[in-house]
């Protein structure tokens, strides 16, 4: 399997209107793109598109050496998905380990029973964002940021060499940002690959290799250094992004648009 991502001349439209235009980008080795873009700027669009879920009107796409959307079945096994955040049904009885497991289910396929090593995974999967001792808890008990932890350990739970994250740090408390941040570290450093949508730059910058400014086409797309540049982000956002270094840490302010 190649730890790539091919994407060329990328569009999509719902009915007659476009999501994403001529979208390009290439990962060749493993790494950890964010993406940022206002809203309605097609990042959610993007991710799906690289599952295949929608399927575009134009343009060559490839995950993992795996054509999409033709191959996607075969894809799906090495992806762990973070879907932008879903409430769940507080009166649905689904326990903490029941949301974690079921990414091994859909790894082993329907109706085969779960194994020894499904539990194992899925375990390591909750306690790699400090949620272990929640197993038995019922979901809908959680709070917002403990359910993303949750829904983060489900897509680990596979032991994907690609990770898409559709916002997860959105609305979640500071502590719930930082175990997040730290378990995603560990898998980039373990060589998967990760595409993270983000509201918010700051939290990010220093993980990043490669950042995308999408605003229907890819307004900038390279390392961090190259992309993130005052004009381009002002560009993309349509008004003034200002860049400052204190201390040496990167603050960036004035694009965050609260989705
Ligand atoms: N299922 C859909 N049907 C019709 N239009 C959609 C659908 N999903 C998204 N869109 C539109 O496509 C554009 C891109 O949406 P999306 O990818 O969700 O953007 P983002 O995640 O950057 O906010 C938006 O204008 C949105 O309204
Ligand atoms: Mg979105």
């Amino acid at each position: 399997m190649r730890p790539t991502i091919i994407v060329e001349d990328l569009s999509v439209a719902y009915g007659d209107k476009l999501a994403l235009e001529d979208v390009s980008f290439k990962m060749l080795e493993p790494g950890f793109l964010s993406v940022v873009g206002p809203n309605g700027s097609g990042k959610t669009t993007l991710l799906k598109a690289l599952l295949g879920i929608i399927k575009p009107i134009a343009g060559y796409v490839e995950v993992l050496g795996y054509k999409v959307p033709t191959e996607r079945y075969k894809l799906r096994k090495h992806v762990g998905y973070v879907p932008q955040r879903e409430r769940v049904d507080p009166s649905k009885p689904v326990l903490v380990k029941d949301v974690v497991l079921m990414g091994r289910i859909a790894l082993r396929g329907w109706g085969h029973p779960l194994l020894e090593a499904d539990y194992r995974a899925a375990m390591d999967a909750l306690k790699a964002v400090q949620m272990e001792d929640f197993w038995d808890e019922p979901y809908a008990h959680l709070s917002g940021g403990q359910q993303q932890r949750v829904l983060i350990a489900r897509a680990l739970a596979v032991n994907p060499q690609l990770l898409l994250l559709d916002e997860p740090l959105s609305g979640v408390d500071a502590v719930t940002q930082e175990v997040i941040l730290r378990a995603l570290k560990a898998k980039a450093d373990e060589g998967v690959l990760l595409i993270m949508v983000v509201h918010d730059l700051n939290p990010v910058v220093e993980l990043s290799n490669y950042v995308m400014l999408l605003n229907r086409r890819v307004v900038a797309f390279g390392k961090v250094w190259e992309v993130l540049s005052e004009q381009l982000l002002s560009d993309a956002f349509n008004r003034r992004v200002s860049i400052a270094k204190t201390d040496g840490k990167l603050i960036i302010s004035g694009f965050d648009h609260h989705a």
